[in-house]
């Protein structure tokens, strides 16, 4: 199998972007289309998963022919067309499904499956070219906060993962009750940087000593019930010492575990992946705390940590050098696990 000058056209549907990008051997960017439904959604405070759906079927098409026309390609140049099948909204993912596989019948060209985090690790080798595994990767979404070994370029292995809420479903909920709106990664990311992180001692959860697991419902519960309290006694309080307190207590776990896990593996390498790896206060404090330890740490640009295409196409090249194409059977699989 040909493994350079692969063009792989990649398709992201599984939640409120609709995406299509064309990567070149894994790594080189050719387009990145991203069709958002954020404002569509800002009105209900969250993702509503059928009129996402909705969206992504009136969308999906031109958002795909405007990747090929921003990588000035056409269909018979792609090698092979990827898709996240899983984990995601079913709805959502289905309109991705649907498409990549009719395309990949129509045109008589591969299909390869890809799971949506393992997308969002690989976003990292399209930002950084000089990037090899192995290294420890903390992912962390609106649906997911798992520290995975990145043992090569298709085996990862989970060091710890959420037993409840994942960060960025906690940003999102305190966003909320602070009045922030949505979605509220960036909306306390940015008025943290106004408060003082040490305002308020909100708990540093840890399970048990001998697990990498994390659990944000607890801090998230205090952050709800010292605000209930406040309000109740009629007491003013500052927004933005809330926010910063809250960041500093989720940063704090993320960066403990994740070091933790460099360490175990001897690891001189963290990678951020995610929506949440997006946040300032994270990158520095991470970059901070494991350069203490001569472990560096790595990240992509915001535009590739949140929902896209390009981590999709890029996890796509890594499949299709491993042959690992689906057929015509291939179904949106909303839990599917790592
Ligand atoms: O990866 P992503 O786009 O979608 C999922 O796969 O879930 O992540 C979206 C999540 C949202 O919860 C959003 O609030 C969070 O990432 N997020 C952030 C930041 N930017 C996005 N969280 C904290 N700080 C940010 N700057
Ligand atoms: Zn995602």
């Amino acid at each position: 199998m040909r493994s350079d000058n692969v063009l792989i056209l990649g398709i992201e549907s599984s939640c409120d972007e609709t995406a299509a990008a064309v990567v070149k051997d894994g790594r080189e960017v050719l387009s990145n289309v991203i069709n958002t439904q954020i404002a569509l959604h800002k009105k209900f405070g969250g993702v509503v998963p059928e009129v996402a759906s909705r969206r992504h079927i009136e969308t999906i098409d031109a958002v795909i022919d405007g990747a090929l026309e921003e990588a000035n390609v056409t269909f018979d140049d792609i090698d092979a067309i990827a898709v996240t099948y899983g984990p995601g909204l079913v709805g959502a993912l289905l309109v991705g499904v649907s498409t990549a596989k009719a395309l990949a019948f129509a045109l008589n060209k591969p299909l390869v499956p890809v799971h949506h985090i393992k997308g969002h690790i690989m976003a990292n080798f399209v930002a950084h070219k000089d990037l090899e595994p192995p290294f420890v990767c903390l992912v962390a979404s609106g649906g997911h906060s798992h520290i995975v070994s990145v043992e090569d370029y298709t085996h990862l292995e989970i060091m710890g993962r959420t037993r409840d809420d994942a960060a960025g479903e906690a940003f999102d909920k305190i966003a909320r009750v602070l009045g922030l709106g949505y979605p509220g990664g960036p909306l306390i990311d940015k008025l943290a940087k106004e408060g003082n992180p040490k305002a308020v001692d909100f708990p540093r959860v840890r399970m048990d000593k001998n697990s990498l697991d994390f659990s944000f419902s607890g801090v998230k519960t205090a952050v709800i019930n010292y605000l209930h309290k406040l309000e109740q006694n009629g007491e003013e309080y500052n927004k933005a010492d809330i926010a910063a307190s809250f960041q500093d207590a989720v940063t704090d776990v993320l960066c403990e575990h994740t070091i933790e896990a460099a360490e175990q593996k001897n690891s001189k390498i963290i990678a951020l992946a995610g929506g949440v790896a997006s946040n300032s206060a994270l990158r520095e404090k991470m970059t901070k705390l494991a350069g203490e330890k001569g472990i560096k740490v790595v990240y992509p640009e915001p535009i590739l940590c949140t929902d896209n295409a390009v981590m999709i196409a890029c996890a796509g090249y890594y499949g299709y050098l491993e042959k690992n194409f689906a057929d015509m059977t291939l179904n949106a699989i909303p839990s599917l696990s790592l």
